[in-house]
Order: structure tokens, then C-alpha cells, then sequence
């Protein structure tokens, strides 16, 4: 995929424009422009209600927009559905709903890495499920890079809490996305399995070459991760930057951190 313009400047890998979502009466996504560069891992931050799963569930157009419009390698998706975005090259990261708890884990990653192909190309998996060395090699990176592999004949049920997070995180990986988008990865999580999950998120982005956008209530993670943070408020763009920006912005303090020591 050429990702340059038509001009020869450089294109962000994704961007939304002037991007509204009500919910009756309620403005979730206030006039939203954001621009994601490609390789940047940039987290969304705000409080409770600030529109920050509302955002991610526009742009897998999980839900359609009231307004505006979704640009992905430089072209609109806002009218796609849902499947076809993935397989264009976004994935999410979804809760343990995108597991299947009776297959093993690498029958987990592979009807995953599936969900990128076409649907004659599913039906007739199923019928030669053997022939597809393209389905296996996406297999083995993602739960090689998830560190599965070693626990791929366990039924996912079995898995502990943190690697059946992280099996989700390679369920998400395993369609070989260009751009991972990540909510709340580490929610519920002790801190050995959150430890795990962040030195998951800062590897998979230099072997599998992703741009991440992530949601994380946790400042820590945030800050240790991010190349850019992007702050919202009941549902507009308040604030953007660089993590030591952010850190320093008085509106960011006043809308979200309410004074809270950095
Ligand atoms: N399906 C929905 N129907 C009605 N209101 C919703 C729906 N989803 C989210 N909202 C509302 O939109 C606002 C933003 O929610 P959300 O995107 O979940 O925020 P965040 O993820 O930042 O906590 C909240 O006020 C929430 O109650
Ligand atoms: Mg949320």
C-alpha cells in the first residue's frame, strides 16, 4: 500500500474529521480530528464518559458516526463494515467475548488470523484446514510474539486470567494488522500480569512493525508507552502531545488529572 499523498507529503495512517456521535440527547464524540501517524503509539486518555470507547467503536465502525468522516491509508472507510475494516488492516483488542474458552489457544489464533481473509477462503479452510500455510506461519508469529506458543494445545479456558488477556491481545494480532487499537488492555489485571501485558505492547510494535492506539486509565502505562498522548473531555479533543506536554498542560490537570501529582 502507497502511503504517500498525492502531493508526495507524508499521510497519516489514520485520521477522523470533524467526527460527532450522539446517543439521544448525549454528545459522546464532540467534533473529533485526530491523525495517527503510521508506527506511532499513541494513547487516548480522559475520565469516565469522556467518549474514549465511543472513539474506538467509531472507527472499527462497530457504531456508525452521526457526523463525519473515518480516513484509513487515504481512503474513507466510514461506509465499510465492520469485517471489512479488519480486513483492510485495523484490528481491536476486544474483552475475553472474542475468545473461544472450549478451543485450544492456537485454534483460537487461527480462526482469528482467518478473520483477514476472504470468505471462500474461510470455507474452504475448513474443508483443507491443512493447506494454508499463510493461515500457520500468522499463527505461530502472534502467539510467539503474545508468548503462547509453548501453552498452544491448552483449551483457552484453562489459561490464567493474564494469558487469556493476552490471548485476546494475539487474537487481535493474528488478522496481522497494520493498526492495533487497544481499551483498557490491562484492566483487572495483578501487577505481575500488567507488568507482562506493557512489555507485550512496547515489543509487539518493534516485531510486528504496528501502530497501537491505546486506552489506559493507568498514567504509568501511558506515559512509559506513548510516543504521543491525545486527552478527551466529554467527547472533544482537549489537549494532544508528547508524554512530558501532557504531563505539564494546566487544562489536562484541571479536566482530568484534578491536581493530581504526576
Ligand atoms: N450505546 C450507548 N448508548 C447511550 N449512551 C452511550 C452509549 N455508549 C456510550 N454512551 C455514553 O457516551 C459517553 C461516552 O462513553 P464512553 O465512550 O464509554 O466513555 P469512556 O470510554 O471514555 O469511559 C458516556 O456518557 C456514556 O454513558
Ligand atoms: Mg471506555
Amino acid at each position: 500500500m502507497d502511503h504517500s499523498a498525492a502531493g508526495g507529503a507524508l499521510m497519516a495512517l489514520l485520521e477522523t474529521r470533524g467526527l460527532v456521535k450522539r446517543f439521544n440527547g448525549l454528545t459522546a464524540t464532540d467534533d473529533v480530528d485526530i491523525a495517527i501517524e503510521e508506527g506511532e503509539r499513541v494513547s487516548v486518555i480522559g475520565p469516565n464518559g469522556a467518549g474514549k470507547t465511543t472513539l474506538i467503536n467509531l472507527i472499527t465502525r462497530m457504531l456508525e458516526p452521526t457526523e463525519g468522516d473515518i480516513v484509513f491509508q487515504g481512503e474513507s472507510i466510514t461506509d465499510r463494515a465492520p469485517y471489512e475494516v479488519v480486513q483492510q488492516g485495523i484490528s481491536k483488542s476486544f474483552q475475553t467475548a472474542s475468545i473461544f474458552p472450549e478451543l485450544t489457544v492456537e485454534e483460537n489464533a487461527e480462526i482469528a488470523a482467518l478473520g483477514a481473509e476472504h470468505g471462500s477462503f474461510r470455507l474452504n479452510f475448513f474443508r483443507h484446514r491443512n493447506r494454508y500455510p499463510e493461515v500457520d506461519d500468522a499463527t505461530r508469529r502472534t502467539l510467539e510474539a503474545v508468548n503462547l506458543w509453548d501453552q498452544r494445545e491448552v483449551p483457552a479456558a484453562d489459561l490464567p486470567y493474564g494469558d487469556k488477556r493476552r490471548l485476546e491481545i494475539g487474537i487481535a494480532l493474528a488478522s496481522e494488522p497494520d493498526l492495533l487499537l487497544m481499551d483498557e488492555p490491562t484492566a483487572g489485571m495483578s501487577p505481575e500480569e500488567t507488568n507482562a501485558t506493557v512489555s507485550l505492547i512496547e515489543n509487539v510494535k518493534e516485531e510486528l512493525g504496528l501502530t497501537l492506539v491505546l486506552i489506559e486509565h493507568d498514567m504509568e502505562i501511558v506515559f512509559e508507552v506513548s510516543d504521543r498522548i491525545i486527552v478527551l473531555n466529554r467527547g472533544r479533543v482537549i489537549a494532544e502531545g508528547t508524554p512530558e506536554e501532557i504531563q505539564g498542560d494546566p487544562d489536562v490537570q484541571e479536566a482530568y488529572l484534578g491536581g493530581v501529582e504526576l
